[in-house]
């Protein structure tokens, strides 16, 4: 079994397997590269020798435990009949909500939309080493909300989110549930070992709503994910000491905590579930030193925890890619 799959599995201590989210991206001039004679970013997701050679990039550098299928949370908007732009500032942009277009779309329509997806795992799972786990990955309801309806854009960005037409986003939040669970299981039989669910924008979610808007669907997906043997990564950014009413409910096979989280209280918070990630990209701007003794201050830490070696969110566009072969390298000198 990979180094991943054994942490994940047995919750195995002796290592420390490490990937990076937004491992294959802009920071990597061979990604920009192919980036600049492809503008469309949905078009570049859907070809899949492409999105091979792009999710296996990271991996010609480093010495990484997976690969991570290059793709998108906003396929699934996407195959729904709702075509989010990409756009340069103020990021994902959904001009046109339909809300008929998006419960009526059936089955045939979405799988053919993302048939392209299954041809990349199909063709990474050929090519990566056997002791390397192949990371597939869906954005959780709340955070596909999110940009379906431009929540994001309409309020100050630290605001938590008033929903207002709560009968609709019943519907719609069962829709992304049934689909959502379709890809999951597409994905897997395709090829790939593990689900990361990205709850980006849980953070958002006011309080007495986190039952029924992020704890209830990542459950429900999660359980999905064990019923069909696919161990499960969370990682609902932002909802910082409930992080461990989130692990409570949810119970997931790891879990990534972003970088407003102390490693410390995590440690001490977050049991029999293996951590992942924690670490501030934005310290992989600034200086080397700095950056090694914070990779230092987490294996330290969770020296005790089933550890999966990530940041707190995916690696900045301007991150030097020099930085992230050091780190590589530190940790994948431990053993214990
Ligand atoms: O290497 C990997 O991690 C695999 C590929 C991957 C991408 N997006 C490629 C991508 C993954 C796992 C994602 C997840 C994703 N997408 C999330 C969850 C993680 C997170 O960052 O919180 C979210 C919220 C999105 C939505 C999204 N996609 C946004 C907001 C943007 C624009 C802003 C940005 O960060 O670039 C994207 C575009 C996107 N997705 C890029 C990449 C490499 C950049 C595209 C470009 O080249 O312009």
């Amino acid at each position: 079994m990979s180094k991943l799959l054994t942490c994940l599995k047995n919750k195995d201590t002796s290592c420390v397997p490490i990937w990076f989210m937004r491992q294959a991206g802009r920071y990597l001039p061979e990604f920009r590269q192919i980036r600049s004679q492809n503008p469309n970013f949905f078009k570049l997701c859907f070809n899949s020798e492409l999105a091979t050679e792009i999710t296996l990039q990271p991996l010609k550098r480093f010495n990484l435990d997976a690969a991570i299928v290059f793709s998108d949370i906003l396929v699934i908007p996407f195959a729904l009949k709702q075509p989010i732009e990409f756009r340069k500032e103020g990021g994902p942009w959904n001009p046109n909500f339909n809300l008929n277009e998006l419960l009526e779309t059936k089955e045939n329509f979405f799988l053919s939309t993302l048939n392209p997806v299954y041809e990349t795992i199909k063709k990474t799972k050929q090519k990566l080493e056997k002791n390397k786990s192949l990371i597939a990955f869906v954005g959780a309801p709340w955070t596909l909300l999110i940009y379906l309806y431009n929540l994001k854009n309409q309020n100050n960005p630290k605001d938590k989110i008033e929903i207002k037409n709560k009968n609709e986003i019943k519907l719609v939040l069962k829709k992304l549930d049934e689909f959502l669970k379709i890809h999951i299981i597409n994905q897997k039989e395709a090829g790939a070992d593990i689900i990361q669910i990205f709850d980006s924008w849980a953070g958002l979610i006011k309080e007495e709503d986190l039952n029924e808007y992020c704890y209830q669907p990542n459950k429900s997906l999660v359980d999905f994910c064990k019923d069909n043997d696919i161990p499960a990564i969370c990682f609902p950014k932002g909802l910082k000491e409930n992080y461990k009413n989130f692990l409570d409910k949810v119970k997931p096979s790891a879990i990534n905590i972003d970088y407003d989280i102390d490693p410390a209280w995590a440690q001490k918070n977050l049991k029999e579930v293996c951590i992942q990630g924690g670490m501030n990209p934005s310290l992989l701007l600034k200086n080397e030193k700095m950056a090694l003794q914070e990779t230092e201050k987490y294996l330290e830490v969770f020296k005790n925890n089933p550890y999966i070696f990530n940041l707190g969110h995916g690696i900045l566009p301007e991150t030097n890619p020099e930085i992230i072969k050091k780190i590589v390298d530190k940790v994948n000198l431990i053993k214990r």
